[in-house]
C-alpha cells in the first residue's frame, strides 16, 4: 500500500512532491522517490528508509529544479525495501511510480527478456515500466491502454514520458487515485491529504480510467480513448481528518480497508482457482511432509493461530498445537526436523514471537512466517515467509491484521489438505471460490456498523462481559472479548460455551451481558441452549448468528447477523462487528481508540 503523488504547474515541485508525500508516509515508508523534468530529461532520486532519509541525500547531494514531476512512498510487496527497488522505476524514456501488485509481472518479465530488456529491481513495478517502454509508439494514451491491457493485478499509476515533459499521465484498478485541480496546477495523489494545503478540489479516478494532466487542463478518457467527463469534488475534512480518511480513527479507517485487504493478499496466492504458496518458496510436497504444525504467536496474531488450528485440523487431518510465544519459549517444547512452526506477527518485531522463532531453528524445526511487515526482523529469520498485505496498520487495536492472517490460514489449509488427498480438487476449488467472494461479503457485513453502535451503547456501562461460541466461533469470541478490553477497560472473557456450566456460569447475572457467536450450524442449537442458560440467569444477549439462522425471540436480546456462507468461512465476516462493537464501546466511553493506556503497537520487549 504505497502512496502515489505528482505535480505539474509552474512552482518548482521538489519541494511540492516532499510536502505531499509526508502526508502519505502513513501508507507505508519502506522508501522514497521523485521523478521530476529538469532540462528536458527525468532527473530520478530515490533513497531506502523514511522520506526523511531521501530529503538528506537530496540536501547533501542533487536537488532536482523542474515544475513537472511525481513522487512515491513506498510498502514493499515485492523485493525488499532497498535503494535499488525503491520508485520511481523505469528508463530515461518512460518513468512511473506504482500502488499496487502486478500479479502476472512473471510473465511479462519472461517476454521482455526474450526482447532483450534487462531488470535492475526485484519489483513488478519496474516490469511493467519496461512493458510501457516497449509498446511506446509517440503516443502515451494508446500506448498505456495497450500496456494495461496486458496487465493483471492493481495499480495507480503517475506515468512520465521524456518526449512529453509538460505533463503527467495517471491510471488506475482497484488502488485509489485523485487528481488535484488547482490554479494553474493540479496534481495526482493517492489521498486527500496530500493535496489538501494546495487545493481542496479535486476528481476521482475510477476503475480502468487514463487520464493527462498538464498545468491548465486535465483529460480523461476510458481504455478505448472515450473521453470522460467528471464530477468536480470538494474535501470538506481538515487536514487532521484527512490522514485518517475522513474516519474519526485509524480503527474504523483499518476495519473498513478490510475487503481490499483481504482482496490484496489472497489475489496472489491463487492460480487458476488453486490455491499457490510456491512464492513464499514452500511447495505442496514439502508442505505435506511435515508431522506436525505448531503455531506460535501473541495476541490477536495468537487468535488467528487458534482459527488456524481448526480449520487445518478440519479439512488437511494434521495435527496442530497452538501457543502463546512467551509461554512456547520457555516451556521447553518437543520440537523435531519433521516439525513446522508457523510464526504468525503484524509487526513481525514481537521479541517474544522472535525468540520462538529462534528456539524452533535452534532444535531443527522448519519455520514459516506469516508477517505484515517486508523485511522485518522475523521475516527475515525464518524459513519461508507469507506476506499479509494489509498495509500499515496505525490503531493499536489490530483489525485488518486479523482477518488478512486469517485468509493466509484458510490459504495454507486448503492447499495441505489438498496435498494431503484430503480434499479433492474440485473440493479445492469450491473452497477457493469461497475465500475469494469473502472480500464482498465482508463489505456487505460492515452494514451491520449501526446495529454495533447501538449495542455498543447497551454495553458500555458493563463492568465485566462474557463471549461464548462453539468451534470456530469460540476461536473467533477470543479475538472479540481482546478487542473489547484493549480498547474499551471493560473487563471481558471468552469462555467456550458448554464450559461455562463447570465453573463460570456463577458470575452470570443480569449485570454481566454475554455476547454469543453462533455461526456453526452443526453447533447452533447447542450454543442456543447455552444461551438459554445465561438468559435463565439474568444476562442480556447479545446473538451474532447467519441471515437466514432461526432465532427464538427468547434467546436474544439483540441480534446482529452476518450474510449467509459456508460454515468454515465464517469467522472473518463475524469478527467484523466484534470489532465495530469494540469500536464504539470505546468511543462512546471517550477512550483514546487508536492509542489505549498501556499499550504499544509493537512490543519489542519480552
Ligand atoms: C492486538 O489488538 C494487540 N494490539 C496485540 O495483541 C498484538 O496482536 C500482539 O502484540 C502481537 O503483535 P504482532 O502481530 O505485531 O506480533
Ligand atoms: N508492488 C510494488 C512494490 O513492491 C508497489 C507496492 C504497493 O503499492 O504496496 O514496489
Amino acid at each position: 500500500m504505497c502512496g502515489i503523488v505528482g505535480y505539474v504547474g509552474r512552482k518548482n515541485c521538489t519541494d511540492i512532491l516532499i510536502d505531499a508525500l509526508s502526508k502519505l508516509e502513513y501508507r507505508g515508508y519502506d522508501s522514497a522517490g521523485i521523478a521530476v523534468f529538469e532540462k528536458g530529461s527525468i532527473s530520478v532520486e530515490k533513497a531506502q528508509g523514511k522520506l526523511s532519509n531521501l530529503c538528506s541525500k537530496m540536501e547533501n547531494g542533487h536537488k532536482p529544479v523542474g515544475k513537472v514531476g511525481i513522487g512515491h512512498t513506498r510498502w514493499a510487496t515485492h523485493g525488499e525495501p532497498s535503494d535499488i527497488n525503491s520508485h520511481p522505476h523505469g528508463n530515461k524514456r518512460v518513468t512511473i511510480v506504482h500502488n499496487g501488485i502486478i500479479e502476472n509481472y512473471k510473465q511479462i518479465k519472461e517476454f521482455l527478456e526474450e526482447q532483450g530488456y534487462s531488470f535492475v529491481s526485484q519489483t513488478d513495478t519496474e516490469t511493467l515500466a519496461k512493458l510501457l517502454d516497449y509498446y511506446y509508439d509517440g503516443d502515451p494514451v494508446e500506448t498505456i491502454a495497450k500496456t494495461l491491457a496486458e496487465v493483471e493485478g492493481s495499480y495507480a499509476l503517475g506515468i512520465m514520458f521524456r518526449d512529453f515533459p509538460d505533463r503527467i499521465f495517471a491510471a488506475r484498478k482497484d488502488s485509489p487515485l485523485i487528481i488535484g485541480v488547482g490554479k494553474d496546477e493540479n496534481f495526482i495523489a493517492s489521498d486527500v491529504p496530500a493535496i489538501l494545503k494546495y487545493t481542496r478540489d479535486y476528481y476521482l479516478l475510477e476503475q480502468d480510467e487514463i487520464a493527462v494532466i498538464r498545468e491548465n487542463d486535465i483529460q480523461i478518457c476510458d481504455l478505448h480513448k472515450k473521453p470522460i467527463r467528471k464530477e468536480l469534488q470538494t474535501a470538506t475534512w481538515d487536514v487532521d481528518a484527512a490522514e485518517k480518511g475522513g474516519y474519526e480513527h485509524f480503527m474504523l479507517k483499518e476495519i473498513n480497508e478490510q475487503p481490499v485487504a483481504i482482496r490484496t493478499t489472497i489475489a496472489p496466492r491463487i492460480a487458476d482457482g488453486m490455491p499457490s504458496l510456491e512464492e513464499c518458496g514452500l511447495t505442496a510436497e514439502e508442505l505435506m511432509r511435515f508431522r506436525r504444525i505448531f503455531i506460535v504467536a501473541c495476541g490477536t496474531a495468537m487468535h488467528a493461530g487458534m482459527v488456524g488450528k481448526y480449520i487445518i485440523e478440519r479439512l488437511a487431518r494434521v495435527e496442530v498445537t497452538v501457543d502463546i510465544a512467551s509461554e512456547f519459549r520457555y516451556r521447553n517444547p518437543i520440537l523435531t526436523a519433521e516439525d513446522l512452526v508457523i510464526l504468525i506477527s503484524q509487526s513481525g518485531e514481537t521479541a517474544d514471537t522472535k525468540a520462538a522463532l529462534m528456539l524452533a531453528r535452534e532444535n531443527g524445526a522448519k519455520t514459516l512466517s506469516v508477517v505484515n511487515v517486508k523485511g522485518s526482523s522475523i521475516a527475515r529469520e525464518s524459513d519461508y515467509v507469507i506476506y499479509t498485505h494489509a498495509g500499515p496498520e496505525i490503531s493499536v487495536a489490530s483489525t485488518k491484521a486479523y482477518t488478512v492472517q486469517l485468509s493466509v490460514m484458510y490459504l495454507l489449509a486448503f492447499e495441505l489438505a489438498y496435498a494431503n488427498g484430503k480434499i479433492t480438487e474440485e473440493e479445492c476449488r469450491q473452497h477457493i471460490a469461497s475465500l475469494q467472494q469473502i472480500p464482498e461479503l465482508v463489505t456487505e457485513t460492515l452494514e451491520c456498523e449501526k446495529d454495533c453502535q447501538m449495542v455498543a451503547s447497551k454495553l458500555m456501562n458493563a463492568e465485566s462481559l462474557l463471549y461464548i461460541g462453539r468451534g470456530l466461533d469460540y476461536a473467533l469470541s477470543m479475538e472479540g472479548s481482546l478487542k473489547l478490553k484493549e480498547i474499551s477497560y471493560i473487563h471481558s472473557e471468552s469462555y467456550a460455551a458448554g464450559e461455562l456450566k463447570h465453573g463460570t456460569i456463577s458470575l452470570v447475572t443480569d449485570a454481566m451481558p454475554v455476547i454469543a457467536v453462533a455461526t456453526q450450524m452443526d453447533l447452533y442449537d447447542k450454543t442456543v441452549s447455552n444461551i438459554k442458560e445465561v438468559k435463565a440467569r439474568g444476562a442480556n444477549v447479545v446473538l451474532i448468528c447467519k441471515k437466514s439462522a432461526e432465532v427464538d425471540p427468547e434467546a436474544a436480546d439483540y441480534v446482529i447477523r452476518i450474510p449467509d456462507v459456508e460454515d468454515l468461512m465464517t469467522p472473518i465476516l463475524a469478527a467484523v462487528p466484534l470489532q465495530l462493537i469494540a469500536y464504539y464501546t470505546s468511543v462512546l466511553k471517550g477512550c483514546d481508540v487508536d492509542k489505549p493506556r498501556n499499550l504499544a503497537k509493537s512490543v519489542t520487549v519480552e
